[in-house]
């Protein structure tokens, strides 16, 4: 009996079997068989210059960078690369380590963080401590964990927006503003509105170089992206008569996307009468501008002053699209706090986008988190911590110009010949410093100092105990 049972259990296994093989046989082929390899995030340190997809180069190079950096064993390297902030029109140099112990072949790790991030004199990541302060409020509170709406924490986009545009702007009533995950995310939020209600072409220009990720951002919404010139590297400045030939050869009604202050990654910006007359052609010619406001404050240590050109822009008029980080400006790069708007003819248009904007966000990511947003809201809301916060952003910005200015000195008390005005005249933590691929790539194999192939050093990992190094490994290779 016993036999049986078991006989016919096996047979049972036996016609199964022969059942499910074919389907097991189609399985072995899996469902995700047709997608492609991407290109690497993390590539060999022996590799140099390469033509990789910008998404790829800004890990992979910061990656190299970094890896590199970690395996030279000289004492006084120092590593002036940075994350995600790579000019998509240059070359890059990865640097292969030049020190004896340095790894031949090694893997690297992909995004490492590198210094895309402040720094404090002694090279280390900084809390603010009104953010310290802010945050133990919010923990003191025991406010739950339940969700936000969708436009996030409520006392958060209306003060994020009187920060930007100021506290009597004449845009203030008319504004439709909405908390969003960081910059990059009021930047996607916002492409995704020109792709949808922009009757006009679904085209953004952004300028030549512009921060790395704004072209797959723009394109991920399936907007076209062209480019406009904004940086001559000969005189390491602005092409200001190139840029305002490609405003005014633009068709009526294009988007043209602005780096509101502390352009990243030349650290060029247009003067107060430049932008003045950026506002004047573009309101000629109805484009639409769209301000990328991710360090204010951070750039000259004064939040109002960094805001001229939105504000200008408003008192002209303007109806803009803004984006707003709260990455830099308080330190809250993980908790990604940002804020979009776009300011509207009055409150009953307002009220249209806002809903418009919701929809949206709804299927997108539901709602912000709230941790950075609370944060955030409180030092922008109480008034002596928001004074306390403005001497802290200044106490950053200060640091970031006097390392400019020492690294200047350190230049010109050694000797050299060469004009290095743009160090002192740039802003922001980025600094195109003019030195060649070539000249980069000997100031790293010799003297340990890491940075970009274009020759952008991010002046954050700069330190009052490397500056003269870095002068003298500069100095000594191009005179
Ligand atoms: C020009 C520019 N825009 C936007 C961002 C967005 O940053 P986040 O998404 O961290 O706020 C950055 C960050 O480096 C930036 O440099």
């Amino acid at each position: 009996m016993l036999s049986t049972t078991i006989k016919s259990a096996g047979a049972r296994q036996a016609v199964l079997r022969a059942r499910i093989a074919p389907l097991a046989a189609a399985r072995a082929v899996s469902i995700w068989s047709k997608v492609p390899q991407g290109p690497p995030v993390s590539s060999p340190i022996g590799a140099r210059t390469r033509s990789l997809p910008i998404a790829v180069l800004t890990r992979s190079i910061a990656g190299c960078i970094t890896e590199a950096f970690k395996a030279d064993s000289n004492p006084k390297k120092i590593n002036l690369g940075a994350l995600l902030s790579l000019s998509p029109t240059l070359p890059y140099h990865v640097p292969s380590s030049p020190h004896p112990g340095g790894p031949k072949n090694a893997q690297l790790t992909p995004s490492s963080p590198g210094v895309g991030a402040y720094r404090d004199d002694a090279g280390k990541p900084y809390v603010l401590p009104s953010v310290r302060e802010a945050e133990r409020r919010v923990i003191d509170d025991k406010m739950n964990k339940e969700y936000a709406g969708i436009t996030g924490v409520p006392e958060f986009p209306q003060a994020a927006a009187k920060l930007a545009y100021g506290n009597d702007s004449p845009a203030l009533g008319r504004i439709a503003a909405t908390q969003t995950i960081s910059g990059t995310g009021a930047l996607r939020l916002g492409a995704e509105f020109l792709q949808r209600w922009h009757a006009g072409e679904k085209k953004i220009r952004i300028p030549t170089p512009s921060w790395a990720n704004h072209k797959a951002i723009f394109q991920d919404a399936r907007l076209e992206v062209e480019q406009y010139r904004y940086y001559n590297k000969d005189t390491i400045g602005l092409d200001f008569d190139g840029m305002v030939q490609d405003l005014k050869s633009a068709p009526e009604g294009s988007v043209f996307l602005f780096h509101a202050c502390a352009h990243n990654p030349t650290g060029v910006d247009p003067t107060p009468e430049q932008w003045k007359e950026i506002s004047q052609i573009c309101l000629q010619k109805k484009h639409l501008p769209f301000f990328d406001m991710a360090y204010q404050g951070f750039a000259s240590g004064d939040s109002d002053r960094d805001a001229f050109a939105v504000r200008q822009f408003i008192r002209d008029g303007h109806k803009i699209l803004l984006s707003q980080s709260f990455a830099k400006n308080m330190g809250l790069y993980g908790e990604r706090a940002g804020a979009f708007s776009i300011v509207g003819e009055d409150a009953e248009e307002v009220k249209r986008i806002d809903s418009q904007l919701k929809i949206i966000i709804r299927p997108m990511y539901s709602n912000p988190p709230i941790h950075g947003a609370r944060i955030a809201a409180t030092i922008l809301n109480d008034p002596k911590l928001y004074t306390q916060w403005q001497a802290e952003v200044k106490g950053m910005a200060d640091r970031i110009i006097t390392m400019r200015k020492l690294l200047r000195e350190k230049l010109e008390g050694l000797g050299s010949k060469h004009d290095w005005s743009h160090i002192t005249s740039q802003i922001g933590m980025f600094a195109y410093t003019g030195l060649k691929p070539d000249e980069v790539e000997k100031v790293t194999k010799d003297y340990s100092v890491y940075f970009t192939k274009d020759g952008r050093i991010s002046v954050s990992g700069i330190t009052s105990d490397n500056v003269g190094h870095l002068a003298e490994a500069i100095y000594k290779v191009k005179g």
